[in-house]
């Protein structure tokens, strides 16, 4: 249990698409007191004010306004213990293993780590039990870390999709295959993103390395952690039912929001019915609900009804973004059941997600 003791959180990447997102949310955090700031060298040595251009609706908070932006190394965040990272992912790797190696907590949305062996990549709304993986993390440095981890959220397609598959798993059992395609959002690509004349009036079928990161996150994520005869722990890829998944991913011109058609095969037959599975989806509850994190949403997934929902612009803000939106859940002539999802991606599928982690840990006794 969290003891009211407010913890002192620094923000890398700060002036960014998802630094900012943090900064709001953290404003006024009942566990975190936003205490430093980090970004590039051209922005270090700035008032925050002066460093950012700021893109968010509410204006920038009064506990920011008087921070000078730092350069993004340790000895400038030394009375923090939480670090979030909204780091750009060319510069994310070794800037988040130095803080690691002096002793911080990071909480990384850059790609950099969630591929390595000892780093839990976490949706908190589907697999904090992989923090378990940590006191392995902090054993295996040379000497021993006492406090130090990196732990990353996941890509923010993916999150979208994991969190109702996650739901669906848990009460019809291993999915086998699963066929995904994306319309992200351009604030998908930080700020400024595509240039105007490339995405109003198109969709553009490619996002580098995007697909990629959904066929391999989702293994990671929905699978479990096995320990071996000699007690270490490994992701086992839900290798128990192996699960395939093929991502087709666009960007479109819409602002804020990644809205993905998902079609499913169950390992069980007969299948769910599109009622049963709708069902399963409002039931499902994240151990953040449940331990009380001050973020988590109340509905973890919130199943719409009409048949025109959810829509990125009336529906990305419900529950501040934290949850996941899911519709039209329907039989799928291919596979067995499909649906629509979406999720906000600068909120749960960024900086929300990294914050969740961290209540979760302090809430778990990690931190
Ligand atoms: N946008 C999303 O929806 C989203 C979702 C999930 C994950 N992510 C991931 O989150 C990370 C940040 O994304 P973003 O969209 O916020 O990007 P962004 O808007 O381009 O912001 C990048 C941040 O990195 C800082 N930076 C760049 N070079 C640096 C350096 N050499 N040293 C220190 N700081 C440096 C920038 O600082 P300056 O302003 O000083 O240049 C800025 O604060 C990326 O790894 C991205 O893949 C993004």
């Amino acid at each position: 249990m969290h003891d009211f003791r407010k913890i002192n959180v620094g923000v890398l990447g700060a002036t960014g698409t998802v630094g900012q997102r943090f900064i709001t949310l953290l404003a006024d955090h009942p566990f975190f007191i936003l205490h430093a700031l980090g970004a590039s060298q051209r922005s270090a040595g700035k008032p925050y004010p002066a460093a950012v251009t700021w893109k968010q609706t509410k204006p920038v908070p009064a506990v920011v306004r008087n921070l000078v932006v730092r350069e993004c190394k340790p000895e400038f965040f030394t009375e923090c213990e939480i670090i979030f990272s909204g780091l750009d992912a060319d510069v994310a790797g070794p800037i988040e293993e130095s803080f690691r190696l002096a002793e911080f907590a990071v909480f990384s949305n850059a790609k950099n780590y969630r591929r390595d062996p000892h780093v839990p990549l976490i949706v908190p709304l589907v697999n904090s039990s992989h923090m378990a993986m940590i006191p392995q993390q902090r054993a295996l440095h040379t000497p021993p870390l006492r406090k130090g981890f990196i732990l990353t959220n996941a890509n923010c397609s993916t999150t979208g999709v994991v969190v109702p598959l996650a739901a669906l798993e848990k009460t019809f059992g291993p999915i086998e295959s699963c066929m995904v395609t994306t319309m992200q959002a351009i604030s998908g690509a930080g700020y400024p993103g595509l240039p105007s004349l490339d995405i109003m009036d198109n969709v553009v079928p490619y996002i580098s390395g995007e697909e990629e990161k959904i066929e391999w996150e989702m293994l990671k994520i929905l699978g479990g952690l096995t320990e071996g005869d000699d007690g270490n722990k490994a992701f086992d890829m839900h290798a128990k039912q192996p699960l395939r998944v093929s991502a087709m991913c666009n960007r479109v011109p819409v602002i804020e929001g990644h809205t993905e058609c998902v079609s499913v095969r169950f390992a069980r037959r007969p299948p769910p019915s599109p009622q049963q599975v709708r069902e399963a989806l409002l039931a499902y509850t994240s151990d953040a609900w449940t331990m009380s994190c001050p973020s988590a949403p109340r509905h973890t997934v919130f199943v719409h009804e009409e048949p025109d929902r959810p829509q990125p612009r009336l529906d990305r803000d419900y529950q501040a973004g934290a949850g996941v939106n899911v519709g039209r859940v329907r039989q799928c002539p291919v596979l067995d059941i499909k649906f629509v999802v979406l999720a906000n991606n600068v909120a749960i599928g960024a900086a929300t997600s990294s914050i969740l982690n961290a209540e979760l840990a302090v809430c778990k006794g990690i931190i």
